[in-house]
């Protein structure tokens, strides 16, 4: 069965991703495992904003073998590309420069890693551990052109810091 998202949020994108937030600290309360934080951000962030078509990390990929590559986490959505060179497309920029990007349409992206032909436009935030280490990137496609602007980044950027940052 197709995901059938819960619909009593507040319509406010603003309002919405608050009262998400506080949900995913209350869940996440003394649960030390980055992997099952990862999965809870993903599918709580996922599950309550509405358009989120493919929601998940791409990891710093410490197993030894390919150094310079993310590789994917925790997701929710459609088959992910398993690999993201760090420098390549939306996520590996993102990685690189230790910045949040924004693309409306990934189609005039650059260099854009299409792993799902649906996705037109994205945001990925990087993440950090308390030691301001790279532990990967959060990576949101949507269907839509244009779906995510700064109130995205910032609700964004604060869940993922609170989260794994402190
Ligand atoms: N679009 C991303 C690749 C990852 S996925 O879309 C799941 C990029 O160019 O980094």
């Amino acid at each position: 069965m197709n995901h059938v998202q819960r619909d009593d949020r507040p319509a406010d994108k603003a309002l919405r991703y608050e009262e998400v937030a506080a949900e995913i600290a209350a869940v996440l309360d003394g649960e030390p495992n980055f992997v099952a934080r990862m999965a809870t951000v993903s599918s709580m962030l996922h599950d309550a904003m509405p358009g989120f078509f493919w929601t998940g990390f791409y990891l710093v990929d410490n197993s030894g073998g390919k150094p310079g590559e993310l590789v994917v986490g925790p997701y929710q959505g459609t088959l992910g590309c398993l690999r993201i060179r760090i420098g390549q497309g939306v996520c590996g920029k993102a990685a690189a420069d230790r910045a949040t990007v924004i693309v409306e349409d990934v189609n005039a992206f650059p260099g854009h890693i299409a792993c799902d032909s649906r996705s037109n436009s994205e945001i990925v935030v990087p993440v950090e551990n308390a030691a301001g280490e790279l532990l990967g990137v959060f990576d949101v496609d949507s269907t839509a052109f244009a779906a995510f602007d700064a109130t995205d980044a910032h609700w964004l950027e604060k869940i993922l810091h609170d989260s794994f940052s402190r």
